[in-house]
């Protein structure tokens, strides 16, 4: 018989537990995340949600199906499939008369999300400043603050959300390095105009100041009013990356395709971070959104439809205490309800999910400091019938 073998004496094992210092310290769960677990909770309308709970054209699924069983289901190269970027080109070269080199000047990325994150590590130094208009969607300041810069805070002027240049002049600072502008505008639904263009041009001409213009909402723009791209603007767009989102445009949220165009020595600079954040976005998805942007009634017809829709909101809103502001773009519809209570905007819309069964999103949340105006916004990219349900509820306070 073997002698068993000896096994040495373990030394009692020790961990060192890391130790984490959060990048992001003042970032925790979002109120969309919130309001849509409240609202299930509740069974309750989710007019929270800033997407559509319709589905997408046929059409564009057999397109993304047609390009899967061809096979192209590989990686497409890095600034995204050639079709699709020359789709996109052609795109805004119809609509706002600037020629973007497919070659140089467009990358496909994951959704404006990505794009506008790589955008920000793309240009922002440790120390730079960057501007955010307030109210401002929910990415724009842990990207800066990625990137090692400071967030400046300007507000849209109150009530109208129009741009306060005379604020956004006193903001600029030798330390600007860039400004973000989003038009039309979540929260507010407010747009800019071609003057308030003219402005930011005048004010940004003796600066070195980058814009990036957050236009995913480009094609949601009513009453006639067209959407002022920075690509109209020669001036700005010599000095901005335009970012959109197909998403938005054709009811894929939840593909995550979007672009940037920028002119060659941005576009550069961005792909070099583009390259090591995703490399690439998903191959057939880009394929069907090429084929399906050669038509482009989906892309002209949406103002109309969803004009509709925000007019058979407002109409409902009008047999309502609730007071609508102005939506001049975009899929949202702010209410004042300072005629319904005087809660703050977050107990108000926990309050209006689980008494009334209707979930809005409090706009102090798009705030850094909380803003306190009584505002509420509702998401109205909904099918005509769940639009119904909520207004028939909301006529009960
Ligand atoms: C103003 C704004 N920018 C960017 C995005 C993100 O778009 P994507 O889903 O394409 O990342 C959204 C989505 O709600 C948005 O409202």
């Amino acid at each position: 018989m073997s002698p068993s073998p000896v096994v040495p004496a373990q030394p009692a094992a020790t961990f060192a537990t890391p130790t984490l210092t959060s990048r992001l310290p003042r970032v925790g769960t979002t109120i969309f995340s919130v309001m849509s677990a409240l609202a299930l909770e509740h069974d309750a309308v989710n007019l929270g949600q800033g997407y559509p709970d319709f589905d997408c054209d046929p059409g564009l699924i057999a397109a993304a199906e047609r390009a899967m069983r061809a096979g192209l289901n590989q990686y497409p190269p890095m600034p995204g499939v050639p079709a699709l970027r020359e789709a996109i080109a052609a795109k805004i070269e119809a609509l706002y008369g600037r020629a973007y080199d497919p070659g140089s000047e467009i990358t496909v990325t994951a959704g404006a999300t990505q794009a506008i994150l790589s955008a920000i590590l793309a240009i922002v130094h440790p120390g730079d400043e960057v501007i955010v208009l307030e109210p401002a969607y929910d990415s724009y300041e842990p990207g800066v603050i990625l990137a090692g810069g400071t967030v400046v805070h300007v507000r849209l002027r109150p009530g109208s959300f129009e741009p306060d240049f005379d604020a956004i002049a006193a903001a600029l600072s030798p330390r600007t390095r860039a400004i973000l502008v989003n038009t039309p505008h979540n929260p507010s639904a407010s747009v800019w105009s071609a003057e308030d263009m003219r402005r930011l041009a005048e004010l940004l001409r003796p600066t070195g100041v980058i814009v990036i213009a957050d236009e995913v909402y480009e094609h949601m723009v009513f009453d006639g009013a067209r959407h002022e791209s920075v690509a109209r603007h020669a001036e700005l767009a010599a000095r901005s990356f335009i970012v959109s989102s197909f998403g938005k445009t054709y009811h894929v949220t939840g593909w995550k395709v979007g672009y940037v165009a920028a002119p060659a020595a941005l576009t550069a600079e961005f792909r070099k971070v583009h390259q090591f954040n995703v490399f690439t976005v998903n191959t057939p998805m880009q394929h069907a959104l090429a084929a399906y942007m050669a038509d482009p009634r989906p892309h002209l017809e949406l103002p109309a439809f969803y004009q509709r829709k925000r007019d058979l909101f407002r109409a409902g809103l009008a047999r309502t205490r609730l007071v609508p502001l102005a939506s001049a773009g975009s899929y949202f519809q702010c209410v004042d309800y300072s005629a319904v209570s005087d809660a703050s905007e977050v107990d108000f819309c926990q309050w209006l999910t689980r008494e009334i069964g209707v979930a809005a999103i409090p706009l102090s949340v798009f705030y850094r400091d909380g803003l306190e105006q009584r505002l509420a916004r509702f998401c109205f990219a909904k099918k005509d019938e769940t639009l119904a349900l909520a207004l028939e509820r909301l006529a009960r306070i």
